[in-house]
């Protein structure tokens, strides 16, 4: 197995934008190792989210190769990308994106049961997360019922709890204030410690620098290192 979680072959990506074609990232190349905090900076529209979602195999390159834990993700079949997304991506969005009919537990334990991991197994593995992760008052509470900050720590529980090999994290503290967006950063900052996950930060401001082994910055659709 390749001890990098990433990597990325002149990938581009442009979008059609009235009749021409606007070009986004213009020939990446980039490679990520397991067991890091990468942050990627760049101003608003620069290409964050294009860029995550190509690493997510929800959106697809125009040309170049992305392969994940070894594997080349945009020659796979839509239904087989979604697959390998189940097992071994996971997702934090800046607007928390729980499932609002599930509670807390269920809301976590949900990406276990696409993977068939039920039972005892899936409990303790909820529980433990809960527990870290300061929500086991809040385990039977639904979204709508929790802080803009507690449902971040769900987030980051639920994009965890399968042990990914990547976890993408796309302005994770852009709706939380400074404070509660630093606590929710450090517990993304302290994921690859304990299972080997690469964890990818998009960022349009500075406050992941300190946290993160590797900062990247797209800049006129290149990924350049800092
Ligand atoms: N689905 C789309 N169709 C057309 N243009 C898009 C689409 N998604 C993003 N863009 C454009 O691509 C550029 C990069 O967007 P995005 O990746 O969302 O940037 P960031 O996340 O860094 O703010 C922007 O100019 C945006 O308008
Ligand atoms: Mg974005």
């Amino acid at each position: 197995m390749s001890d990098l979680a990433v990597e990325l072959c002149a990938v581009a990506r442009a979008y059609q934008e009235a009749g021409r074609l606007h070009p986004v990232l213009q020939g990446i190349d980039a490679a990520f190792p397991r067991g890091r905090f990468i942050a990627i900076r760049g101003r608003s529209g620069s290409g964050k989210s294009t860029l995550l979602n190509l690493l997510a195999g929800i959106d697809l390159p125009d040309t170049g190769e992305i392969a994940i834990n070894g594997q080349v993700i945009n020659r796979m079949s839509e239904r087989e990308r979604t697959l390998f997304r189940r097992r071994h991506i996971g997702f934090v969005f800046q607007f928390f994106n729980l499932i609002p009919t599930l509670t807390v537990a269920e809301n976590i334990r949900f990406p276990l049961e696409l993977n068939g991991i039920k039972g005892a197994a899936a409990t303790a593995r909820v529980s433990a997360l809960l527990e870290r992760f300061s929500l086991a008052d809040r385990l039977d509470s639904f979204p709508d019922q929790l802080s803009g900050g507690e449902q971040q720590r769900v987030a980051v529980a639920r994009a965890a709890v399968h042990t990914p090999a990547l976890i993408l994290a796309d302005e994770p503290s852009g709706n939380l204030d400074l404070e509660t967006g630093q606590q929710v950063l450090g517990l993304l900052r302290s994921l690859p410690g304990d299972s080997g996950v690469c964890v990818i930060c998009a960022t349009h401001s500075n406050e992941v620098t300190a946290l993160a082994d590797e900062i990247w910055q797209i800049e006129q659709g290149r990924l350049v290192r800092r």
